[in-house]
């Protein structure tokens, strides 16, 4: 069994780069099957979920050939619609963007269901309803999801009830090769909308409005290749400012968009951390600071992100008083708490709401990443407990983070990955 194995109280100093987006990558390796050409993708982060959607597209036919550290060339010509794995497109959740490519492209999707995360209930009637609205019929949405369209592709206007980045993802994927205009209301704003329009633009599509709630899709009749570069992740950025001020350090996180930090940058200065925004980097500096509580409600973008909702729990745990956190995107995202609690933090949770009584010193426990942002949560709270905390199932960790033991490391944590023998069969506990 591998575990991430954290000994705690050591301050983070330093300085760190942020890989690229992990789910802007993913839809932008997706979309590429829309593409009869060579795509250019350049800042792909190392992570699990891309190593899988990788898999994923060359069992379809698609070439993908790795150019230099962190840079692919991916061509679709030859993708079959239909094929992908199921066991494959089960392991995560991303894969349902091949509903929108190979819809969009071939006129039909047939895959598995997508991979299950078990921290809330993940319906998908809104990608649904935009297919249907684009004129697909539904075969089955049992086993595998079916849907075909009769005839050409035409546009259509979708009102999305919820604001979705993955109904607002599919939707644009499955329109852009139509010839009609396609509107999509109450659309994700989130910086991965942007940048896959970006993409999808320069292959010569028509998109504009993506970053607002309406997006237009003006139908191309073809797409081809070109170079992208993907954006950098603002969670794994969070995620380190975070870090560092949980563990009263002093850290420099390079290659971030400090826009997209805003609602983190707004809530961390709320709570006493000094911040410092530079073009392409923020300093974050809690050297001696006393943390103040507060509230937060996670919502979509430019809202708190749900993504760092675990993360600033166990900040919250440090501060002197109590604090309120809502989660505001998923029904329930808080199963991390019995751990948290086991290390010694007091919060109560009821349902969608946390409330934690501050200024409680953790201790180390053995821990489980039970989802990828949830096992990210456990190592920050290693960070700052007394003694050694034992992360396990760090696969889920696995899929979003691009080498954390080791950019941890270069900023001074005491943070190793061991292998342990089984002692009995281990159940990987399903996560996104
Ligand atoms: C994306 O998931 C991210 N995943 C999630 O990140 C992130 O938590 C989430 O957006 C919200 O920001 C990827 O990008 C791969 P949604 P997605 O559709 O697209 C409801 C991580 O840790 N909804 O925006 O699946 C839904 O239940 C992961 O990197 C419907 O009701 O999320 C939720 O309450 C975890 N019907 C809300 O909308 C639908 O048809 C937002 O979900 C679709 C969604």
């Amino acid at each position: 069994m591998e575990k991430i194995v954290v000994k705690g109280r050591k301050p983070l100093f330093g300085s760190v780069d942020i890989s690229g987006m992990k789910n802007a990558a993913l839809p932008i390796i997706f979309a590429c099957v829309l593409v009869p050409g060579k795509c250019v993708i350049e800042n792909i982060p190392n992570v699990r979920d891309v190593a899988i959607s990788f898999e994923i597209l060359r069992g379809m036919g698609a070439k993908i050939e790795k150019l230099a550290h962190n840079t692919y060339e991916i061509d679709c010509s030859d993708v079959v619609a239909g094929t992908s794995s199921c066991a494959l497109v089960s392991k995560l959740r991303a894969s349902y963007y091949l509903w929108g490519t190979e819809f969009g492209r071939f006129g039909f999707t047939k895959t598995g269901q997508p991979g299950g995360c078990n921290f809330a209930d993940r319906p998908v009637d809104q990608h649904i309803k935009g297919f249907e609205a684009l004129g697909g019929k539904v075969l089955s949405q049992t086993d595998c999801v079916e849907i075909h369209r009769e005839g050409e592709a035409t546009g259509a206007n979708i009102y999305f009830d919820v604001v979705t980045v993955g109904g607002t993802v599919n939707v644009m994927l499955a329109s852009v090769l139509s010839s009609g205009v396609t509107i999509i209301e109450n659309a994700a704003r989130e910086p991965h909308i942007v940048d896959l329009a970006n993409f999808l633009n320069k292959c010569g599509a028509r998109i504009s409005g993506a970053g607002t709630e309406i997006i237009k899709v003006r139908g191309v009749k073809e797409l081809r290749g070109c170079t992208h570069d993907i954006i950098p992740d603002m969670i794994e950025a969070g995620t380190f400012m975070i870090a560092a001020a949980a563990t009263r350090g002093s850290v420099t996180v390079n290659n971030v968009i400090p826009k997209h930090m805003e609602s983190l940058t707004a809530k961390l200065e709320e709570v006493g951390v000094k911040i410092e925004e530079l073009d392409d980097s923020i300093k974050v500096d809690a050297t001696n600071t006393k943390f103040r509580p507060t509230r937060i409600k996670t919502m979509p973008y430019p809202g708190f992100p749900t993504d760092m909702q675990p993360q600033m729990c166990v900040l919250l745990t440090q501060a002197e008083g109590e604090s309120m956190i809502t989660e505001g995107i998923y029904e329930t995202r808080f199963r991390y708490i019995d751990d948290l609690a086991r290390m010694g933090a007091q919060i109560k949770v009821d349902t969608r709401r946390a409330v934690i009584s501050g200024g409680t010193d953790l201790t180390g426990a053995d821990v489980t990443a039970l989802d990828l942002r949830a096992g990210v949560a456990m190592v920050i709270a290693g960070l700052i407990a007394e003694g050694e905390t034992a992360i396990s199932n760090i696969y889920c960790i696995e899929r979003g983070y691009d080498d954390l033991v080791g950019k941890l490391t270069g900023l001074g944590a005491d943070v190793r990955h061991i292998t342990v023998p089984d002692e009995e069969p281990v159940m990987q506990v399903e996560c996104e």
